[in-house]
């Protein structure tokens, strides 16, 4: 996109989409056991009940894709400010890592449901190799918002946080 169509901001609903990412993600994390323990029975061959907290990973994994998507659309659609960076490399480092953020927060769910509901073993190795990357990029995307914050001391953390334009 031109440079003098981006807006002065993010919107507020791309903010609400970001930390509502964040917290559905946080959660796919925090109560991923009763999934993993679900899809060992699944693997062993043994009957699997109905557990509220499976039924939380899926529609939250399809969550997650859901805004992932749609922060995709209003990027092409209404833009995203111009990216803040100190260098080449640190700017191409950002892109890189949210594209990857991006990749995984729709190949996470697509890996997921193939394993779940096709009960294919591939995918749910893919699915646990891939939340290895994207744990990487989180940690990656967190110090490099640091980074902004405390060493370049610029305005990337406040624009994830206040809507403008
Ligand atoms: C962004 C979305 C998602 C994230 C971040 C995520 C994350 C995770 C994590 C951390 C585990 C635990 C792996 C382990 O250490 O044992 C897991 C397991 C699993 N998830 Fe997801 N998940 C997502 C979406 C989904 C969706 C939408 C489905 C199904 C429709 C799904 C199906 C599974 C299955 C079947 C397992 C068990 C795999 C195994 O233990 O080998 N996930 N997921
Ligand atoms: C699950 C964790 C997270 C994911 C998947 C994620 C994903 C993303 C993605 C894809 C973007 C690019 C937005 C766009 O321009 O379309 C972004 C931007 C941003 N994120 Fe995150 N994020 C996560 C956690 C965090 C956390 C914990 C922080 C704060 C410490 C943070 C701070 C930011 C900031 C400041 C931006 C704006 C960057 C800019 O304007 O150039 N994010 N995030």
């Amino acid at each position: 996109m031109p440079d003098q169509a981006a807006p002065a901001g993010y919107s507020g609903l791309q903010i609400a989409l970001h930390w509502l990412v964040v917290a559905l993600i946080a959660q796919q994390f925090i109560l991923k056991d009763a999934m993993s323990t679900a899809w060992d029975r699944v693997t062993d061959g043994l009957e699997v009940g109905f557990d509220p907290l499976v039924l939380t990973h899926v529609a939250g994994g399809a969550l997650v894709m859901i805004f992932a998507a749609w922060r995709l659309a209003l990027r092409a659609r209404r833009g995203v400010p111009r990216v803040i960076e100190a260098s080449k490399l640190q700017g191409a480092l950002a892109k890189l890592t949210h594209v990857g953020l991006y990749a995984l927060m729709i190949l996470m769910p697509v890996s997921g449901a193939v394993a779940w509901f096709g009960a294919v073993d591939v995918a749910a190795q893919g699915h646990n190799v891939m939340k290895i990357v994207l744990l990487a990029l989180i940690a990656l995307h967190i110090v490099g918002a640091l980074y902004h914050q405390v060493v370049l001391r610029d305005e990337t953390l406040a624009r994830m946080r206040r809507a403008q334009g």
